[in-house]
């Protein structure tokens, strides 16, 4: 049994809550934004890349061969991920052990494409990321949210920053978490991962018709979020 209980969809009032989809490439800054945006406005924060994260470290776990689609989906349907909400960040859990960090491995770094591109996985996945934002009041952050996850979101970002800027941040963020990596490593890594995410059938990476574009490479984390702060009050201006 799948279970995300422990964040639960928000239960307030809905013409005062909107949804808020957030989608971009790899280390574009969307993980960030979303969270200072979600706490800013009272809402929920749904990183579905943790998902896609802790659903492939439970692969590693299993030694479940990668391109076998169908032990792979197997192994999914049978997977327990709760997001907790924490003071600062939600903590990941899988099959009841905090993952928080581990998901953010090399390893599962280099792996997540190939378990996200399967649509069983996504299929397992999405449904939860629907019910966790059905009464609004979120923020969800991901490749596919403005476009199939949730195609009637009330607000639509897609963050793009250069490459250089994208390796530069995921670099820092490694650093932060006692892994060191060369330049050209995270660059190959990001082209990759982006090349990937975008061409596989199921779901690719692409900005909805809809979707605000936001180029962060030369704003500061404080100037996206309140871009993104500003649309969603103008949003509920004119909804209330
Ligand atoms: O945002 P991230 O780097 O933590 O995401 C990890 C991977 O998960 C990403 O390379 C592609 C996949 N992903 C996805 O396919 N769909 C989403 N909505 C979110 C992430």
């Amino acid at each position: 049994m799948q279970k995300f209980a422990i964040l639960k969809a928000q239960k307030t009032t809905k013409s005062r809550n909107i949804v808020i989809a957030i989608d971009g490439p790899a280390a574009s800054g969307k993980s960030t934004t979303a969270r200072l945006v979600a706490r800013k406005l009272g809402y929920l924060h749904l990183d579905t890349g943790a998902m896609y994260r802790a659903m492939t470290l439970r692969m590693l776990w299993e030694g479940i061969r990668l391109d076998r689609e169908d032990e792979v989906a197997r192994v999914a349907r049978e997977t327990d991920i709760a997001l907790v909400r924490g003071n600062d960040e939600n903590r990941v859990f899988l099959q009841g052990k905090d993952v928080t960090e581990e998901i953010r491995s090399p390893e599962v770094t280099q792996h997540v494409s190939t378990v996200s591109s399967y649509p069983a996985v996504r299929a397992v996945l999405v449904e939860q990321q629907r019910k966790l934002a059905e009464n609004g009041g979120v923020v969800l952050e991901g490749r596919d949210i403005g476009t199939v996850v949730l195609p009637k979101a009330d607000l639509k970002i897609f963050m793009v920053a250069d490459v250089a800027e994208r390796a530069r941040r995921r670099k820092e963020d490694l650093r932060r978490s006692g892994v060191e990596m060369g330049e050209e490593e995270v660059v190959r890594e990001i082209m990759e991962r982006d090349r990937k995410d975008s061409s596989r059938q199921t779901s690719p990476l692409r900005r909805a018709e809809d979707a605000l574009e936001l180029d962060t490479s030369n704003l500061s984390i404080e100037e996206q979020v309140e871009f993104i702060v500003q649309a969603a009050r103008d949003i509920l201006r004119k909804k209330s």
